[in-house]
């Protein structure tokens, strides 16, 4: 029979609640047949005060021996800026070759969004996961004296280029509109930009099915605003797409409905999948976050181990459940038991 071997990151602040959620509506959706071992992994704030690690290398080990990973948030205002996000985020993105950071956004029914009433919006970001300013190349001189110098260098390869991009067709060419947009800044960053562009344009080649176009990053915020429908599958760099899907996720209904999935195609390492959403120490433990960026985080990590239906389950059920909701605020608990209640039923 079938078994999902899942570790479980909570982390910090609102993670504790969210994936709580997470993991009821995955039982909930689950068929009988399939069985969830779940390990739950203490790392964080609350481990870095007790032990000073961020993720020792057992850890990672114990991590890897998993079908994929579910996180909730990570950092804390107690822990120095950089040290969890760096030391446990990033490491295991870079650890496990998370190269695909997939991040979809549609438009839900019933949000708050300027965006609504607009016509249907379903795009997705492949933000490339392992390069760019992310890499920790850098440093500073003279630090904290009036004559102070940093770097923050951004690097980008042939190969890590060429193997999102590649994934980015891939997903563009299996969509109906097969559509591909390359967001970058090619008119300034010329190294790295015209790198992009050129191997875009090459792998392109092989996809002659896929419509292709080039945004620079800026006009592309432009867009997501006015003309968000323009857009099916967009490929960009480590922080482009940072900054680009907390864009997509407040024009789409929130960020409280945004997920990601990043994701190593080849298999050779595990997954991980989480909401796009920080910590929000301001609310932890009062009730009011909204798990259903989680909870579409799970319906992400469904279809990426091959229960696509169930995938689309979670999602139906998180649009219906949208499109029921009354104005009164509901409860992280009552979210994630009306959405339990419509995978189930
Ligand atoms: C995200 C977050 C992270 C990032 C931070 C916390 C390191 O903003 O997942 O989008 O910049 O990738
Ligand atoms: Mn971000």
């Amino acid at each position: 029979s079938r078994s999902i071997r899942l570790a479980v990151i909570p982390g910090d602040g609102i993670g504790q609640e969210v994936v709580a959620q997470g993991l009821k509506v995955l039982t909930a959706v689950l068929p009988q047949d399939v069985k969830l071992e779940t390990k739950e992994y203490d790392l964080g704030a609350r481990r870095w005060h007790a032990t000073g690690e961020t993720l020792p290398d057992e850890e990672l080990e114990s991590l890897k021996q998993h079908d994929a990973l579910l996180l909730g948030a990570i950092g804390d205002p107690s822990v120095p800026s950089g040290v969890l996000e760096r030391g446990l985020l990033l490491k295991l993105r870079f650890a496990f070759d998370h190269f695909v950071n997939l991040r979809p956004s549609k438009l839900f029914p019933n949000t708050s969004t300027p965006l609504a009433g607009r016509p249907d919006i379903d795009f997705v970001v492949v933000r490339e996961g392992t390069e760019g300013p992310y890499t920790g190349n850098g440093g500073s001189l003279r630090t904290g004296t009036p004559a102070e110098v940093a770097t923050e260098v951004s690097l980008n390869t042939a190969y890590g280029v060429e193997r999102v991009v590649r994934d980015a067709y891939e997903r563009a060419n299996a969509r109906p509109r097969k559509k591909l947009t390359l967001v970058h800044k090619n008119n300034v960053l010329v190294y790295a930009g015209h790198m992009w562009k050129n191997i875009f344009d090459k792998v392109g080649q092989e996809y002659p099915e896929v419509t292709t176009d080039y945004l620079h990053v800026d006009a592309a915020t432009i867009f997501f605003v006015t003309q968000p429908e323009r857009f099916d599958v967009i490929v960009t760099d480590n922080l482009f797409g940072d900054i680009l899907t907390d864009l997509a996720a407040a024009v789409t209904g929130g960020i409280g409905l945004a997920a990601s999935g990043n994701i190593n195609p080849t298999g050779e390492f595990p997954s991980m999948f989480e909401p796009v959403h920080g910590s929000a120490p301001d609310i932890a433990g009062t009730g009011k976050a909204d798990p259903t960026a989680t909870v579409l985080s799970v319906a992400l990590l469904l279809r990426h181990l091959g229960y696509a239906p169930q995938a689309a389950r979670i999602e139906e059920a998180v649009a219906a459940d949208l499109e029921a909701r009354g104005d009164a605020p509901r409860t992280t608990d009552e979210i994630g038991d009306a959405l339990a209640a419509r995978v189930a039923g």
